[in-house]
């Protein structure tokens, strides 16, 4: 498999950066003072109590500092933060939640997706590689209402595990479509199956990981966001039972919840996925 994105670490932590600035950065503006001197302060504290525990050396500190530089360098702080502190942001966001178990977002989301309707293939290259998948599925709210209307964006890697729009090659929009779901609620899309893939590891991320010992996988998965006026938009991820990075997932993403049961077809697999959202708070 050809997943390890080297020629492409850099541009690619580059693109997540600038959109992630373009897209979201206005809405961190208005934290309440207390608020951000309660957290970095603690933040610190943790960090000095692991310099304590462990007796951090002067080599040790620097080696840190020279990551950090190049995690900024190499644009791989969405990288950083979404693999290895989004899951705990995404538990405590939902913890209230009765509907659909969520997931991490991930640093490869493009809103506006070309919309497919309610049922329809996203947009793929002409003889896509990867197994052909048919997904049916509804949106219904917590008391039972079928949502009509509803949003359903759906992202994913290719079979080379390999995102449009962050990896070079590849058109604009393959394997990202918007469906809207019929007056039932009901939605049916068709893709292909996506590959497990290793997050890019010719960058600063890549050097903690391989300095660690650890690994760098993911397990395959289909991205999504589904969204209903008056309703708390759902970000998941679906997986694929079998996956062996299903248990060790480098990003911690995995839920029990969020596994598909593909069954085989005449061309390729169906799967059933359904989603209930909660009302909106
Ligand atoms: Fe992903």
């Amino acid at each position: 498999m050809t997943a390890t994105h080297s020629p492409t670490a850099a541009a690619s932590g580059a693109n997540a950066t600038e959109r992630f600035k373009s897209d979201k950065l206005a809405g961190v503006a208005g934290t309440p003072k207390e608020r951000v001197s309660l957290l970095a302060r603690e933040v610190l504290e943790a960090v000095h109590a692991t310099i304590r525990k462990h007796k951090v050396t002067y080599d040790e500190y620097n080696a840190l500092k020279s990551w950090l530089i190049s995690v900024g360098e190499d644009g791989e702080w969405p990288l950083f933060l979404d693999v290895w502190v989004e899951h705990v942001v995404e538990e405590v966001a939902t913890e209230h939640r009765k509907g659909n178990k969520g997931t991490i977002e991930g640093p490869y989301y493009v809103p506006d997706a070309p919309e497919q309707g309610a049922r329809g293939s996203v947009p793929t290259r002409e003889n896509e590689p990867g197994t052909a998948l048919t997904w049916t599925g509804q949106v219904t709210s917590t008391t039972g209402e079928a949502l009509g209307g509803a949003k359903v964006e759906l992202w994913h890697a290719d079979a080379d595990g390999l995102y449009s729009q962050f990896a070079p090659g590849i058109p604009e929009w393959n394997l990202r479509g918007t469906f809207t779901t019929d007056e039932e609620g009901r939605f049916e899309i068709r893709t292909v199956r996506p590959a497990p893939y290793q997050i890019p590891t010719d960058g600063a991320c890549g050097k903690l990981i391989a300095a660690a010992g650890w690994h760098a996988w993911r397990p395959a998965h289909l991205h999504v966001k589904v969204s209903a006026p008056g309703h708390e938009l759902l970000t998941a991820q679906l997986y694929f039972p079998g996956d062996e990075h299903n248990d060790d997932d480098i990003a911690s993403a995995v839920k029990p919840e969020l596994l598909l049961d593909p069954k085989p077809a005449e061309n390729g697999e169906t799967v059933e996925y359904s989603f209930v959202l909660d009302p909106a708070l």
